[in-house]
């Protein structure tokens, strides 16, 4: 007879055998009611000795309370991200690029993969046992999903075979398939909940759960496409290879990568998958080559935060034709109007569009876009979808011309054009309902004050309600006050007023930031913050003063003296304070003091961060950022396909820095 043990470890490997045949490999041996007798023989045998259970077996999929939020995991090698190309002409350019650093004219050999629209996450198994599951974040650091990822049924708990390495870290792309993501939003809409746009967001929504029970219900599926670490262990030395071995492991490889032979055979990988893109069961916004060779891959090495030896190439961004039914302006927090298409509503790229932005009167006039044209619409990943051009030939008689209103559509104040006349404002100012709710989103959100739960149409209806007029009313509300509204439980008032509570304790350049300054935005909030120390040093500083900051310049002086000027401002601000809102200062750190002063900086190429970013860094260090490279210019900051600046950095001898230097004189700015 064997031992409980013995029967336990039997168990678990018939049931493992049977998840992967059925979950990976879609090929099922044996009856459900077979497997689900296997399963409750071991759930019953884990019941009368808990001993024995662990972190491994089949049935601990699902389990643990809710999660309060994500801990953070660092990476202990960087999930990198890939260069885009969009055209043979770019392929070819790449490949090319290659060869010359090679020095051999081979043709290459590429592993040419579907580049599959949902998140990167890496995982971590120790002697083959699932131990973490980490999201890609920003690159270095990402969060730890560990317990929703346990519950992908497809995500082996435990590897198969033996001959794996010690410490395994596999990276892929966690999404939702089609079909489960229709089924999904059938299911949450006959709920009457909120539907997911597409099956990216809703893998990402479905990952990001604190409770792993509700992961469990969504039908995410992960594809492996990359190593991270590998200790203790031997790898095949060509990435093909290393997939295959992927697959021996248990783990799910996406069956439409291939082999190829150089570029005009990755050519045609591109154009087969475009081709049958549609009929796909998952989405993909294109195709990935990578050399095969793992030796070739390492030679090629890295440039800033992408592989030389692999890039993504992109399908174009996806458009649609449809007809322009009017214009609406929209008023934004500093009265700027913008213009706003409504259309016929279409479909584009896996989502019904029926507003798109026309940006401003200059690219209406650009364009010639006349109310009853007929437009196409273009939506590429996440961003806006906008209106790229008209369909001249299928204009109708009837169209009319579109002209920037003389009176703001909301508050009827006059509409002016601003100094730099690029943009049209209302002149209502705080009479304006629209600036005025604008302005307490603004104030509410994640990156002001971000006073959790408190989201756009909430603040519509506390508006729209006359529960608030101005910023510092959201710290009045009362209990009494929000149950009395529509749809909201004691539950959610009780939550709101929490979330009120804790914005109140905040830092000094949140609170800059919240108060929404015209041309005010973080980076310029943080570098006030830093320079002036405290808010009433910064409420005393005149525009000279104010010039010295770095981000600061004459225009946005202007702005930050008037906004303190105005003493409807300055009254806003104590009464804030008197409710309770409250920071840290800092002891003031004039820009001549800082360690990069005098220093000036250009940025260009393609960066693992956005420029914006590392000018805000660099600023904060007290050197100055500029556009275009000169004699007088300290380094350029050089990412990946860095263009004519790059020439003449070199040309005048300028010094370049690549990414890790600038992570260096990031560190340490006395040192370079
Ligand atoms: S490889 C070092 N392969 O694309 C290379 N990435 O733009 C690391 N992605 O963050 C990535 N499909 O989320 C690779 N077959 C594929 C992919 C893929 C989708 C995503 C991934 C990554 C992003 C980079």
């Amino acid at each position: 007879m064997p031992s409980i043990q013995e029967q336990i470890d039997a168990l678990r490997t018939q049931i493992r055998h049977h998840n992967h045949l059925y979950y990976v490999l879609d090929d099922p041996q044996i009856p459900d009611a077979e497997y689900d007798r296997l399963f409750r023989e071991l759930q019953a045998l884990e019941l009368a000795h808990p001993e024995c259970i662990t972190a491994d077996s089949p049935t601990q999929r699902v389990g643990g309370a809710a999660l309060s939020e994500f801990g953070s995991v660092r990476h202990e090698l960087p999930m990198l991200s890939l260069a885009n190309v969009f055209s043979e002409e770019e392929l070819n350019n790449f490949d090319r690029r290659i060869h010359e650093r090679l020095k051999d004219e081979t043709e290459l050999e590429y592993v040419a993969e579907p580049k599959l629209d949902g998140l990167a996450i890496s995982l971590l198994y120790e002697n083959g046992v699932f131990v973490r599951a980490a999201t890609r974040g920003d690159g270095e650091t990402g969060e730890d999903v560990t317990a929703n990822v346990r519950t992908i049924q497809s995500i082996p708990l435990r590897l198969l075979g033996n001959d794996y390495p010690a410490r395994l870290e596999v990276r892929g792309e966690i999404y939702m398939p089609k079909a489960g993501f229709n089924k999904l939003n059938q299911r949450l809409a006959a709920e009457g909940g909120k539907t997911f746009a597409n099956p990216r967001n809703a893998a990402a929504g479905s990952l990001r759960q604190l409770d792993p029970r509700l992961t469990a219900q969504r039908p995410l599926e992960m594809f492996c496409y990359a190593l991270g670490i590998a200790e203790g262990g031997k790898l095949p030395d060509q990435h093909y290879a290393v997939l295959q071995q992927f697959k021996a492991w248990g783990l799910r490889v996406c069956p439409d990568i291939k082999v190829v032979q150089g570029a005009k055979a990755c050519m045609v990988y591109f154009h087969e998958i475009g081709a049958k893109r549609a009929r796909l069961p998952y989405d993909i916004d294109g195709v990935v080559y990578k050399v095969n060779a793992l030796k070739i891959q390492q030679e090629l090495g890295f440039v800033s935060r992408a592989p030389r030896w692999a890039i993504a190439h992109k399908f174009p961004a996806q458009e649609e034709m449809t007809e322009l039914e009017a214009v609406e302006f929209q008023v934004g927090r500093t009265g700027a109007l913008t213009p706003v298409a409504r259309l016929k509503p279409v479909f584009v790229g896996g989502v019904t569009v029926s507003n798109a932005t026309l940006h401003n009167m200059d690219e209406i006039e650009r364009k010639d876009v006349r109310v009853g044209d007929f437009v196409i619409v273009r939506r590429a990943g996440d961003v806006i979808p906008e209106v790229a051009r008209v369909v001249l030939e299928k204009r109708p008689a009837t169209v009319q011309v579109i002209s920037m209103p003389a009176q703001c559509p909301v508050c009827g104040s006059e509409v002016k054009r601003s100094e730099e006349g690029a943009v049209a404002r209302c002149t209502g100012g705080l009479y304006c309902p629209a600036q005025v709710k604008e302005a307490i989103k603004h104030f509410a959100s994640r990156r002001a004050m971000n006073i959790d739960g408190l989201g756009d149409k909430l603040v519509e209806q506390f508006f729209e309600q006359g529960l608030i007029r101005h910023v510092d009313d959201l710290y009045r509300l009362t209990k009494e006050q929000l149950v009395a509204l529509e749809r909201m439980g004691d539950k959610s008032a009780e939550n709101i007023l929490a979330a009120l509570e804790t914005s109140k304790t905040t830092t000094l350049e949140r609170f800059i930031y919240s108060l929404g300054i015209r041309d005010v935005g973080e980076s310029t909030a943080k570098a006030l913050a830093r320079h002036f120390g405290s808010l009433e040093a910064l409420q005393a500083a005149n525009e000279e003063t104010l010039k010295l900051v770095p981000d600061v310049g004459p225009i946005s002086a202007m702005s930050i003296t008037q906004f303190f000027k105005e003493a409807h401002n300055t009254k806003t601000i104590s009464n804030l304070r008197e409710l309770g809102v409250q920071w840290a200062n800092y002891e003031a750190k004039p820009v001549e003091a800082l360690p990069l002063a005098g220093k000036t900086y250009v940025i260009t190429g393609t960066l693992s961060r956005s420029r914006e970013a590392i000018k805000a860094d660099l600023e904060n260090l007290g050197a100055k950022v500029s556009n275009s490279v000169s004699k007088k210019t300290t380094a350029l900051i050089a990412g990946a396909e860095a263009g004519s600046k790059l020439e003449k950095a070199e040309s005048l001898g300028v010094s370049i820095l690549d990414e890790a230097e600038l992570a260096e004189l990031l560190v340490m700015p006395k040192e370079l």
